[in-house]
């Protein structure tokens, strides 16, 4: 029997196997709605054999989105489209899963598609928040939260959170990483407040700790929730792996089930050791360390290297973007490819490979 495809139950929820679609922005709403390219691009890796399929960033404020093409729940339109999405890969054995996400300081940019006008026509330009008035590279100077934003925020996670369990989402990720606004407040580089948000590392989680603790309370005891870190910004000074430890101890105390185990975006000065499987130390560290369950995740691109990350005990999940953009149907070929027999689509039998 192959670890990446032994069942595992979180919580009142149970996947059938180890790999995860990551949340993958896609830069295709309109207003924030969901249509039919995120059905049918989350759809087929529902039909590829992924065990959860993670929406991309999504975003809990119109202000909080990376660019006017990002997706959103910050209001009650946004439910049926999503509720379609989720009901289609739970249909297909999978578990649908929403990541929450402001994007701060790094919110309000044009699309990114070269070559492509934002579908919306808007070309961002909006007012960023941020925890200090520090702007990300050339990015326009975000404002300050005050204590009355901070405590806005927090209901903004807590209402999105409501809304996706509405729509049928049955694991939620905090998106605390790659130099967005949780991250942005985590790292002594963007977080230069003198209130009780900033300074110390307590301080510095603490409007983290007030989100877990928001969402919590709206999903129930019985759904898993995920939050994703940079486990390390990369630059001397910054916030680094010791710290991911530390805050994963304070977020299993709190319930928090995973740590989806990801690194950098907050400083341009990151240098990166970029290659092959180069995450999955931290999520071994903090697997080790704090006994929290984690996900590995980054240039991850084959079965073996999946089975033998779970086999070392380096993570629990096998987390996976571009690879899965690449062949939707990944799953199912590391399933034959690791002796595991899993059920096809029945609408696909007469394709499987024996
Ligand atoms: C097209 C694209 C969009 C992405 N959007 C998000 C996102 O919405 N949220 C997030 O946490 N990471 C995002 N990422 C990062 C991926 O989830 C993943 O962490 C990264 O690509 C490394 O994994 P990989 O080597 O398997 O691609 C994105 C990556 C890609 C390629």
């Amino acid at each position: 029997m192959t670890l990446l495809f032994e069942p595992i139950t979180i919580r009142n929820v149970t996947f059938k196997n180890r790999l995860i679609v990551s949340p993958m922005c896609q830069y295709s709403s309109i207003d924030g709605f969901a249509n039919e390219w995120h059905l049918v691009h989350l759809g087929s890796r529902a039909v590829g054999g992924a065990g959860l399929v993670f929406t991309e960033a999504t975003a809990v404020t119109p202000e909080g989105r990376i660019s006017p093409d990002d997706l959103g729940i910050w209001k009650n339109e946004h439910i049926p489209f999503l509720k379609k999405i989720a009901g289609f890969i739970q249909q297909h054995g999978a578990i649908a899963g929403i990541q929450l996400a402001h994007a701060g300081r790094k919110a309000s940019t044009p699309s990114p598609w070269k070559g492509r006008k934002p579908l919306t026509g808007e070309a961002g330009g909006w007012q960023t928040l941020a925890p200090s008035a520090l702007p990300y590279k050339d990015y326009p100077a975000p404002r300050e939260m005050s204590p009355g934003d901070i405590q806005q925020l927090i209901k903004d996670f807590a209402g999105a959170a409501q809304r996706a369990v509405e729509a049928g989402f049955q694991v939620f990720e905090i998106h605390a990483a790659h130099g967005y606004l949780i991250n942005e407040f985590l790292s002594p580089l963007s977080n230069h407040r003198t209130d009780q948000y900033g300074g110390t590392l307590d301080n510095r989680w603490r409007l983290l700790l007030e989100i877990v603790h928001a969402i919590r309370n709206v999903i129930g005891e019985a759904a898993p929730l995920f939050v994703r870190i940079s486990c390390t910004e990369w630059v001397e000074g910054g916030w680094d792996l010791s710290d991911s430890v530390q805050l994963a101890t304070i977020l299993k105390e709190n319930q928090v089930d995973v740590i989806d185990c990801s690194s950098g975006g907050n400083s341009p000065q990151q240098k990166i050791d970029v290659g092959p499987l180069y995450q999955v130390p931290f999520s071994e560290k903090i697997k080790k360390e704090t006994g929290i369950l984690t996900g590995a995740v980054g240039m991850i691109t084959n079965a073996l290297q999946c089975e033998n990350i779970l086999r070392a005990q380096k993570a629990d999940f096998i987390i996976m973007a571009r690879q899965l953009l690449r062949e939707p149907y990944f799953p199912l070929h590391a399933a034959k490819e690791l002796g595991a027999d899993v059920p096809w689509p029945v609408q696909y039998e007469r394709a499987k490979i024996k």
